[in-house]
């Protein structure tokens, strides 16, 4: 299993922060944001890893985590010119990927839970990982039966199907790398990890994992500045 951290995006929703460094690197209370997602992929048993960058802050990264030896995993680095939409990591990395199966992690995602047994006891299909919430609106929705099998998932949905929201953790054997190559551009311009799941989903193979840990999603000031409370305490 390989380990991919998408860290590259623009981040606009954390202007002026943002404007002069890259959103993964702004700290949450006492680290940078991406010792969170290395971490997570790290207690899941995933050392290899490749991390996405966008051009301009990739030397900080570099200078930042080098090797990734001091912290336990082993780094790759690749460059995203454009954010192309969250898809476009399994183009990006297909090299990296090679015949194995990836999971891969958004650099802004804080969690708390420990997902070994779940990417121990993939083999193959896809499993994306959900969480209750009381406005599901705000998020891709998931529904499911009582198999844990994906039936649908919806983006922003006006009326929710379910309480649960997709979190930024999706594990995926080797076929989404030609899924994503094959995938068009949605109506925003980017080519959508949905569509991916969605894939998966129509054949069966898309199965959904519930968190009732710590999940936040840090990509705007309120739920950054949370996510940063939240681990002042717990540390
Ligand atoms: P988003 O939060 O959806 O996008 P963003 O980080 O550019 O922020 P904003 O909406 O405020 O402009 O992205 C989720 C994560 O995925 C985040 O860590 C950035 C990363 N990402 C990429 O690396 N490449 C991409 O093409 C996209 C769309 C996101």
């Amino acid at each position: 299993m390989k380990g991919i951290v998408l860290a590259g995006g623009r981040a606009t929703r954390l202007r002026p922060l943002t404007l002069v460094t890259s959103k993964q690197l702004l700290p949450v209370y006492d680290r940078p944001m991406i010792y969170y997602p290395i971490n997570t992929l790290k207690k899941s048993g995933i050392t290899d890893i490749l991390i996405i960058i966008a051009p301009d802050y990739s030397g900080q990264f570099l200078n930042l985590l080098g090797s990734g030896e001091e912290l336990g995993v082993n780094l790759n680095y690749a460059v995203q010119k454009e954010p192309k939409g969250l898809a476009d990591a399994f183009i990006i990395g297909q090299h990296f990927i090679g015949n194995d199966s990836v999971t891969m992690i958004l650099g802004d995602n804080i969690f708390d839970p420990d997902f070994s047994a779940d990417i121990s006891n993939f083999s193959t299909g896809a499993q994306i990982f959900a969480k209750k919430v009381s406005d599901p609106n705000r998020f891709g929705v998931v529904e499911f039966d009582q198999d844990m099998t994906a039936i649908s998932i919806e983006e922003k949905p006006t009326v929710a199907k379910s309480d649960y929201a997709v979190v930024g953790l999706y594990t995926y054997d080797n076929r989404v790398v030609n899924y994503a190559k094959n995938l068009t551009p949605s109506a925003r311009g980017e080519i959508e990890i949905t569509d991916i799941n969605n894939l998966y989903l129509k054949n069966k193979e898309l199965k959904v994992n519930l968190i009732d840990t710590y999940w936040q999603d840090a990509g705007t000031l309120d739920s950054l500045l949370e996510a940063g409370n939240y681990m002042a305490k717990k540390i």
